[in-house]
């Protein structure tokens, strides 16, 4: 038994705030600290780079277009990386995008610099077309081919916005060596916009690229910076697990090329002579528009548990800290 003189009396108080203070900040380090007018940081303004980085490529050193944002000021609950409480995986399942098949992970990772001061750090993950069936039906996408997506969070110190960056593409089946198909990214892309805002035809991609007086005539203004100011914006919902999610999506320029250069696969995605991509990114807003009943939580496990593995890592050294006072003598 370790006896309590002066030197302790002050100590143990003194540590007990240190140790809340820590675990205060720990707790709140991962909240984003910035929700930026645009709803994300452009990546080049840290020294990112809107185009992934991927292990081999032939020629060496071509990338996948980053086209499409979940913006910073969705709702909260949609920029946490988990299937409960209305997160983003459950907010991809609302339009048929699963993780993949089984759990199995195929092929090499890409990485991405968002600029945020982490560097090229790999994909959080694959997420596939479901066909409509959330258990297995990415097995079906990873077999015969379909729409696709790799995610990063832009969540470094720099630049800590919580926005969700996704490479888009539609490939091609695995017999035919998961290639993209032509124009792979502008579809790919626009068709999960389809998707998530729930459109009863088809987004025009390639009147995208080019607008029409009657393609400009069926925008509101848009007013989000960088933007042009003529493209339209397409709104919709979509629901899984009883979460109703409200998307409306703008493109914006300026972000990506509209060319061709360092782009992986582009010769087999340019299309009638246009370039391999439009350089159009589509900014999603995500609102939460309807919740389930319960307020119970949901203590089911999720497809992917990020948060429950930074819990232990966080309560590990605290259980030891309160037996410092007894040590340092
Ligand atoms: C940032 O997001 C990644 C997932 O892409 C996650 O692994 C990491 O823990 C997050 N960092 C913070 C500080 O929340
Ligand atoms: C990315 O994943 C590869 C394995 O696919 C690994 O070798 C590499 O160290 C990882 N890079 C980072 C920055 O985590
Ligand atoms: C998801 O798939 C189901 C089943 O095929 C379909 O009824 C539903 O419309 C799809 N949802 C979206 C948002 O595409
Ligand atoms: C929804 O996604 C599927 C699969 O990628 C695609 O075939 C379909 O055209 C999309 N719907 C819309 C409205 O874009
Ligand atoms: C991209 O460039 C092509 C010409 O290469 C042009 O026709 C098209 O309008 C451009 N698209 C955008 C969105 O600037
Ligand atoms: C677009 O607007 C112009 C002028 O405002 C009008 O003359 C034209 O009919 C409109 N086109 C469509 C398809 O609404
Ligand atoms: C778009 O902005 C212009 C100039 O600010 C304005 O004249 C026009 O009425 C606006 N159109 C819409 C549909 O709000
Ligand atoms: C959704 O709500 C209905 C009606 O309240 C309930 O029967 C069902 O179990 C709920 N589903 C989920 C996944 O929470
Ligand atoms: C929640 O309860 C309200 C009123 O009791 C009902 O109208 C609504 O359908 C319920 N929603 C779900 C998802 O069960
Ligand atoms: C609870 O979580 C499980 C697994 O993540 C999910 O399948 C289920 O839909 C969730 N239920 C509600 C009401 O969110």
């Amino acid at each position: 038994m370790v006896l309590l003189n002066g030197a302790h009396v002050l100590a143990y108080p003194l540590l007990l705030i240190l140790c809340a203070q820590w675990s205060f900040a720990r707790r709140h380090s991962s909240k984003r600290a910035l929700i930026p007018p645009a709803g994300y940081i452009n990546p080049a303004a840290g020294g990112g780079q809107m185009l992934t980085s991927i292990p081999v490529t032939y020629p060496a050193g071509l990338g996948e277009p980053i086209n499409a944002i979940i913006s910073a000021k969705s709702d909260p609950a949609v920029l946490v990386n988990q299937e409960i409480s209305g997160g983003l995986l459950n907010y991809f399942l609302s339009f048929n995008f699963s993780i993949e098949c089984l759990g199995q992970h195929l092929g090499g990772d890409q990485s991405a610099n968002l600029g945020d001061g982490n560097g090229f750090q790999n994909e959080t993950a694959v997420i596939r077309y479901n066909y409509g069936n959330p258990h297995t039906g990415s097995c079906t996408e990873t077999i015969q081919g379909g729409n696709h997506f790799r995610y990063w969070i832009q969540n470094g110190t720099a630049a800590n916005t919580g926005a969700i960056f996704l490479a888009v593409s539609y490939e091609q089946s695995m017999t035919a060596g998961h290639d993209i198909v032509p124009n792979g990214y502008d579809f790919g892309r626009d068709w999960l916009i389809g998707n998530a805002t729930s459109q009863t035809s088809l987004i025009p991609t390639l009147d995208l690229s080019s607008p029409t007086p009657a393609l400009t005539n069926s925008t509101t203004n848009v007013t989000t910076p960088g933007s042009p100011g003529f493209l339209p914006q397409y709104t919709g919902s979509t629901s899984y697990g009883n979460y109703t999610y409200q998307t409306t999506t703008t493109y914006i320029q300026n972000l990506l090329q509209n060319s061709s250069t360092g782009i992986n696969h582009y010769i087999t995605v340019e299309m009638d002579g246009r370039p391999a991509i439009d350089g159009l990114v589509a900014l999603l807003e995500v609102q939460i528009t309807s919740r389930p009943n319960t307020s119970s939580p949901n203590t089911t496990r999720p497809q992917k548990a990020s948060n429950g593995r930074k819990n232990i890592q966080l309560m590990y050294p605290l259980f030891l800290l309160p037996l410092l006072p007894a040590l340092i003598i």
